[in-house]
Order: C-alpha cells, then structure tokens, then sequence
C-alpha cells in the first residue's frame, strides 16, 4: 500500500517575504510551503502532497486537542559555503519518529516516501535556508490523530505534516554558558511512561518548572529521576553531559530519557577522539561534589534546536555551583566547531551522517 504513493506538489501563489538574518530568533518564521499526508484505518497513508503553508480545519472534538495523540521531531538543513545543502542524520530522526508511533498507539509511516517528500520540500523553498554561520533551517515533522471523537481509545484518522522554520540560536545569548535550576519538586517522565518519546505531553508537562526557573533567572530545569529524585536525567529540552575528571559522563538511555540524536552524535565524536565516555547513572549529589572539589571540569547540553549548549552553573537547595568558574568549558567548544563543521560540509563526514540535497 505504501510503495504506491505519488507526492502531488502545489506551489504557492503568493510567496512570503523573507526574515533578515538578524531577526531569525527560534521558530517564529515559517517557509512557503509544506508537506501534509493523511491517514485512516481503512485506507492507511494517502494523499501525500507540498502545498502551501496554511492552517488547518480541526473539529474541535479532535483527539489531539484532548488526549495528546502528538508525536514530532526536530533536524535542520544547513547551507553549506559551497552552497550545497546539507540534512543531518534525517533517517534518525525519522526512525525515532517512528518508534515514537508504535508508543503512542498512532501508525507508523513510510519512512523513504517522508524522506523523499522532505527533500523536494527543503528543495522547493531553498530559498529559505539562512546563509550565516549558525543558522539554518529547522524541520518539524508532525504527526497527530484527528477523529472528530471524545471517547477515549486510538484515532481512526491521523494527519502528518511537515513544517520549516529557518532560525538562528535556540538561546537569545547564543553559545554562551547558561545557567541551569536543579528541580526538585516536578519530575519530567518515568522509566514506563513515554519519557523516551518525542511527544507534545511531555513538552506541556515541563513547561511549570521551566517558567519557575525562568522567572528566578535561570534558563532551563535540570530534570532528576521520578522515583527517588536523585539521579540526573535531562536539562529542559536537551540531553546533558558532565566532564568529571577526564571521562565523559552522561545518563543512560532507560525509557525516561529521549535517545537524541545530537547525544549520539557527541558520544561518538567524543570516542573518536579518544576521550572516555560513560553512559551510566549520574547522582546530582556526585555532581554537586564534584563541582566543589574541582573534579567536574565542564558540563554542556545536547540537543538539535541547541546543538551544543554549555552549561555555565547549577542552582540547587538554595545554592549556586559555578562550573568551570561560569565559562564554557574547552570540549563543549571543540564539539560544537566540529559538529557544525560538519552539519555545514566544510568538514570530513566520516560517520556519514550527513546527506545532500538537490
Ligand atoms: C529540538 O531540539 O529539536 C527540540 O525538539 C526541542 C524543542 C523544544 C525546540
């Protein structure tokens, strides 16, 4: 049924003006067009087709609007100097999308029919990929379940969309050491739930303890596990890594925590280059002591909107643990330059993580 799927494609007629690059921000924009495709349980996907960037009619019944049935994904094409455009692991994401359908008792979807509707829209409004140095755009593959029905059970009817945002930083200050509020009273997900899924509840579910912490200044929430609150899960939207002497650590992937792809992308770089990673759980009491007695050298943030974020101090019980007397630390920087090298193509790709457009 899938292999028979045509994308139509109708362009719009009235193309929108383009942001200056200095006006960007994070995903306030959006480009001319977008791919859509529909779904339900007699036919399964149809209709696939880029049309233009527009709203859509939902009853106000649709399951998404009271159950959650939402699942999402976040990549970025990039312009490279050579001005070949360049995607980032796209399969990864589109495979975790995927995994993330079968959690949220939603279809799985064709994976090369997205792919290939993907790269003709990118193609199509090229136009919107940011030339400058840290900008890009911003992808956001969308799935949710649409019956006009209040009972609760699977919808029998899905849309999936694809939307583009060209943006620059996530953060205002950019790659600038932020400063991170350990939460001790909300908890993010348990191992169980759909922690390890990229889907809307969790977003809304952080949103109380990220404005807390932002109203106190800080920039994100430092999650910690659900069950006994001590070990360290994720910092706001992004993984977390901490240099404790000369090994890297980071917690592991246990259900709660989503598998990033930028995560990933850092463990394997960083083993490249002969530095010790550790996937393995991480007490924030060892790493509150390890900020005092000198052994935690840097700590930094992953994520595909934040590429690499360093983190600057943590905020727990009352009190604050500068790292790395507040500035970034020398390996979130050398990841960052290489991951963005080669996000940009103007470094050798020998994981093959990157792929062409056009
Ligand atoms: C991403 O990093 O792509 C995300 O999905 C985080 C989002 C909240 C901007």
């Amino acid at each position: 049924m899938w292999k028979d799927i045509d994308i139509s494609l109708e362009k719009t007629e009235t193309p929108k003006p383009k942001p200056a690059v200095e006006e960007l921000g994070f995903g306030r924009h959006f480009t001319d067009h977008m791919f859509r495709m529909d779904w339900n349980r007699e036919q399964g996907w149809q209709q696939a087709r880029i049309c233009s960037y527009q709203p859509f009619e939902m009853d106000p019944a649709a399951t998404v609007l009271h159950y959650g049935q939402a699942i999402f994904e976040g990549l970025k094409a990039y312009r490279g100097d050579n001005g070949q455009i360049y995607l980032f692991r796209p399969l990864d994401n589109l495979e975790r999308m995927n995994r993330g359908a079968v959690r949220m008792s939603m279809p799985r979807f064709p994976v090369d029919l997205i792919l290939q509707g993907l790269k003709a829209l990118v193609y199509l409004d090229r136009d919107w990929i940011p030339e400058a140095n840290g900008a890009s755009l911003y992808l956001r593959p969308t799935m949710i379940g649409v019956d006009p029905f209040l009972g609760l059970k699977p919808a029998d009817n899905y849309i999936f969309y694809l939307i583009m945002s060209p943006v620059g930083s996530y953060y205002a200050g950019g790659f600038s050491p932020t400063k991170i509020f350990v939460c001790r009273d909300y908890v993010r997900a348990v191992k169980g739930g759909v922690g390890e899924v990229k889907t809307a509840g969790n977003y809304a579910a952080s949103l109380l303890a990220y404005e807390m912490a932002n109203k106190a200044g800080y920039t994100q929430v430092l999650w910690l596990d659900a069950c006994e609150r001590r070990y360290v899960e994720e910092v706001g939207t992004s993984n977390i890594f901490f240099m404790l002497d000369d090994t890297l650590v980071t917690p592991p992937l246990g259900g709660s925590i989503l598998g990033g792809i930028t995560r990933d992308s850092v463990i394997k770089l960083a083993r490249s280059w002969d530095i010790k990673v550790e996937e393995r759980p991480v007490t924030i009491d060892e790493v509150l002591a390890a900020s005092q007695d000198g052994t935690l050298k840097e700590s930094f943030a992953t994520g595909t909107a934040a590429v690499i974020s360093p983190v600057g101090e943590l905020f727990c019980d009352d009190t604050g643990y500068p790292i790395n007397r507040g500035e970034a630390g020398p390996l979130a920087e050398r990841l960052f330059e290489e991951l963005q090298a080669i996000q940009y193509g103007r470094s050798e790709d020998p994981f093959k993580w990157t792929m062409r457009v056009g």
